[in-house]
Parts: C-alpha cells; structure tokens; sequence
C-alpha cells in the first residue's frame, strides 16, 4: 500500500504531467544570496554552529539549517568554536573537535571559511583559568608565549582553507572610552601591545591571509562615541605599522526607538559615511561580519514588523554596498528561532526577535528580499 504523502505526490506528479508544457517548466530557481553578492564581486555568508547535542538549533547537526545555509552561502563562519572558551579548556591543550567539524562540512559543502576570532579581548570571553592565570616571574614572556601559541597552533591547522581571519574582536571598553585591559595587557604592560603582537603573530603565521580588526560600532546615534574610538585604535595601528588589512563591521543594527521621520529606527548617515571614509581613508578594506536586526521598538504585529526590518535593512545595504572597498558579507544566522538575539537582546512582548532573513518555518521574510534587491541594485 502507498502512504498518503506518497499518494499525494504521485496524484501532484498526474495533475503536472496534464498542464501544457510551457506551464510545467519549473520557475528558475530563484539566485541564491552569494550569487548575487558575487556580481558586485563580493561573497554573502552565514554563522554556523556545531551542535552534536541539538538538531534544533543553527548547527550543522541541522539538516534543514545547514540545507539552507549550502543553498544561499559561499562561506560560513563558526559561531562560537573557534574563540578561547571552546578551544583553551586548559593552559597547555586545544580542543578542536567542534571547529574540525564545522571546517570538515564546509569542505564537503564547497564552502570558503572565515576566521572568528583569534582574539576576543573581554575577560568575559577568556576562559576562566586565563582570567586567573599565574604569568610567573616574567609575566610579559609568558603572555606572549600563551597568544603567540594561539595564533601560531589555529592558522596553521586552519591556514589551507581559512583566508580571513577577526584577529582580534571587540577590544574597546566603550563606557571607559578606552583599550579593555585583561590578564594578557597587564602582563604585557598595556593592550595595544597583545592587539599589535596578535597581528603581527597572524601576518607571520598566515602570510597572504586578510587581517581584520571586527567590532560592533555601528550607525546608531547611541555608537557615536564607539566609532570614535575605533578611530583612534585604527589610527594608532597605521602609526605603529601594526599589520590590520581591514575593519569587520559586526552590523548588529537596532531598532531601540523609531524615528517619526523615517518610521525606521534612528541613523546618522552623514556621520556614519564620514566614519567610513576615514576608514578607508586610512587604507582599510572593510567586512560585513555578523548581520542582523534588533526589532525592540517595533509592534508585535509580524507583517508590520517584518516590513520594517526590511526597509531598515535595505537602507543600510545600499549605504554599505556603495562602498567598493566592502568585501564579504555574513549574517549572524540565518533562521529566527536560532538566533543569539532571543537571548541578548529580547522583545518586551516576549515575542521572537525577527533578526535574520529566514522564519521559523525556513520561509524567506522581506528581509531576504531586501538583501536580494540591494545586491542586485548594487552588482
Ligand atoms: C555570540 C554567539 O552568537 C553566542 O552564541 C555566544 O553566547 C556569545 O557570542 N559579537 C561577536 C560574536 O563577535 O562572537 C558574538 O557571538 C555576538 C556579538
């Protein structure tokens, strides 16, 4: 006996076979995200986890997530498995089984893959024992030994298939206006000396390979300081030759309030061009690294929602993409219910935050269609 969805299928497949010919030619489908990237000469890509507890979740382990996430990208990033805390349980061992998983798909898949991170300079995002760690009586020789063994050990097991690294994320403090100290600044006697001495340790180890300092200032009225900040450590990496190729600009834009004028959020355009162009002023190339949008300020209501995020979106690729010196693009996930942003950023109605460009049900929202049109309005 036939099952009913088999049943279905083949009563679907007569009804077909019955339509005149021109009609049953399957529309095209339909250009893929990094394919439309790629006529402007970029690449359009996606964070990625290893999960081998949880198929729910945005993992490889997902069939339907990493199904899509081969069919829109032409590079994935890991979400996690490649910072410190997953690497570095301990001073003297690395533990790659998540990171070889996600490289070993992305292989098989086709897929390029970036680096993320080297380097989280937040003594929230160290490991505990490196937070604690006794540097000896010679506290600057053992920090270096410790970040240059880092560097060194990830570019070489990764060097053949990873091109970009975030050598170093997020290094300022912005409520201090200032570089993070952690255990590796005190020890080395300040941070600038652990930033330049993981670039100059990356450019060594990974000769050829994009350098980029990632962080998440963005165009945001509440990021003026923070951009100018970033400024600073930018300039300061050009005046003391520390090798960085280019800035990753995170791009976890928000929506906290909505400007009647727009009925978007709030952005400051002529400020966040000149921001931009003192970046690449200065030679640097610039990255797109973790896409998505916080929709605090907006209603419930999921159409009114979702055509918001979409217009917001799109008014923040068309300003990017009118940079010739942006290369790749990476969402910070690609499906709603996965995204880091249900718990770092909740709704107040207790709603899903519509972050990414993909629902729940895998369906494309408009901010899939936003994307699509700017890349092809750009290309
Ligand atoms: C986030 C992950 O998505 C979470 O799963 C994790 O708990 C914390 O880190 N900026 C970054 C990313 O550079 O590494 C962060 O990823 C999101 C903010």
């Amino acid at each position: 006996m036939i099952e009913p969805t088999r049943r279905q299928t083949l009563g679907g497949l007569a009804a077909l076979a019955a339509l005149p010919a021109s009609v049953r030619a399957a529309p095209p489908a339909p250009a893929s995200l990094d394919a439309l990237a790629r006529k402007g000469g970029r690449r359009f890509g996606s964070a990625i986890a290893w999960n081998p507890r949880s198929m729910d979740s945005g993992s490889v382990q997902n069939p339907a997530y990493a199904a899509l996430v081969r069919r829109e990208c032409g590079l994935v990033v890991p979400e996690n498995e490649m910072k410190w805390q997953w690497l570095r349980k301990s001073p003297d061992s690395f533990d790659f089984s998540a990171m070889d998983g996600i490289v070993g798909w992305a292989k098989a898949s086709g897929l390029a893959v970036r680096g993320h991170t080297l380097l989280w300079h937040r003594p929230k995002w160290f490991p505990g024992w490196l937070n604690k760690y006794d540097f000896g009586a010679n506290p600057a020789t053992e920090a270096e030994r410790l970040l240059t063994t880092h560097i060194r050990t990830v570019t070489a097991r990764y060097g053949a298939i990873i091109k970009s690294w975030d050598v170093v994320n997020e290094a300022i403090d912005h409520d201090r206006n200032a570089p993070i100290e952690t255990s590796l600044s005190r020890a080395m006697g300040s941070p600038e000396a652990v930033l330049d001495l993981a670039f100059h340790t990356a450019r060594e180890a990974a000769p050829g390979a994009e350098l980029v300092y990632n962080d998440y200032m963005s165009w945001e009225p509440a990021h003026a300081k923070h951009c100018a900040d970033v400024l600073r450590l930018l300039e300061g990496f050009r005046k003391r030759g520390t090798p960085v190729d280019a800035l990753g600009i995170q791009s976890h834009i928000e929506m906290f309030s909505l400007d009647p004028a727009t009925g978007v959020g709030p952005y400051r355009e002529r400020e966040w061009r000149a921001f931009l162009d003192e970046v690449v002023g200065m030679g640097y190339r610039l990255l797109i690294t973790e896409f998505d949008v916080k929709d605090k300020a907006l209603p419930s209501d999921v159409a009114v929602r979702d055509a918001k995020i979409a217009d917001y979106t799109r008014r923040y690729f068309d300003l990017m993409l009118g940079y010739e010196q942006l290369g790749d693009i990476l969402a910070w996930g690609m499906v709603d219910k996965y995204s880091w942003l249900q718990g770092f950023a909740p709704r107040d109605d207790g709603r899903e935050v519509r972050a990414c460009p993909y629902d729940d049900a895998y369906a494309a929202k408009p901010m899939r269609a936003a994307i699509a049109a700017s890349f092809a309005a750009t290309g």
